[in-house]
């Protein structure tokens, strides 16, 4: 029965997102769900609850929807749907919209589960791949590469984004270099590190060829 719901939301998913192409695609969510899988089996969390919430975690988006509240309604009637009990749907709802609550005024994870897909996503967000999506990223949004006139650092106002103040690089320090240290599991702790080193590999190589030092 659970085996069936997962298969049918992997569907529902892969119909919902297909050809996104802002990072946010079918691979994005196949990835977050191995990822929330592992954590969870570290952390002895429930993996039915993990596995939804993190196949529908990026369907409530606001980017695809007229609001969070009608994002969040469209993961409601799936899960109605395809029948999960009423304290999943509610376990699940509760990740799926304490994710999407972007800004300083989240009231964090109340659960083990929903740290285990928090996590994960952050962890989607990191290392090999988290390089390959911040320039796919950046592409779409039409970011230089790098500009050593443009000074990196760590804040940056949606205006700047928007009139293409930032850059690829500049991302690293104004988030991806900052998730390691608000990782919530002991696992995801240890996946990030491995991670971030990573990332701090590569901007020393890159910075190095951009001045021709290699
Ligand atoms: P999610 O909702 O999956 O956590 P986001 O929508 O914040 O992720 O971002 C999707 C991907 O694009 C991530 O890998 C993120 O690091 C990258 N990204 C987001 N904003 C920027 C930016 N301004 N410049 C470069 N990459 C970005
Ligand atoms: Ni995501």
């Amino acid at each position: 029965m659970k085996r069936k719901i997962i298969e049918a939301a992997e569907r529902y998913v892969q119909e919902t997102l297909r050809g996104e192409g802002s990072g946010h695609d079918w691979w994005h969510i196949y990835r977050v769900n191995k990822l929330a899988l592992t954590i969870a089996e570290k952390e002895g969390a429930d993996p039915f609850v993990c596995s939804l919430a993190a196949l529908l975690h990026d369907i409530a988006d606001e980017k695809f929807n007229a609001s969070e509240e009608a994002g969040l309604q469209k993961v409601s009637l799936c899960l109605t749907e395809h029948e999960v009990t009423n304290p999943e749907k509610q376990h699940v709802l509760e990740i799926i919209s304490t994710m999407s609550f972007k800004g300083g005024n989240s009231t964090g994870m109340k659960t083990i589960e929903g740290m285990a897909v928090q996590d994960a996503d952050r962890l989607d967000a990191l290392g090999a791949i988290g390089i390959a999506r911040t320039f796919a990223y950046s592409g779409f949004a039409g970011q230089m590469i790098y500009d050593p006139d443009i000074p990196v650092r760590n804040t940056m106002t949606k205006s700047e984004y928007r009139n293409g103040v930032s850059t690829a690089i500049n991302h690293f320090y104004e988030k991806l270099l900052t998730l390691k240290d608000r990782m919530n599991t002991e696992h995801g702790k240890k996946l990030a590190e491995s991670r971030h080193q990573q990332m701090v590999s590569y901007l020393d190589v890159f910075f190095s060829e951009w001045e021709g030092i290699r």
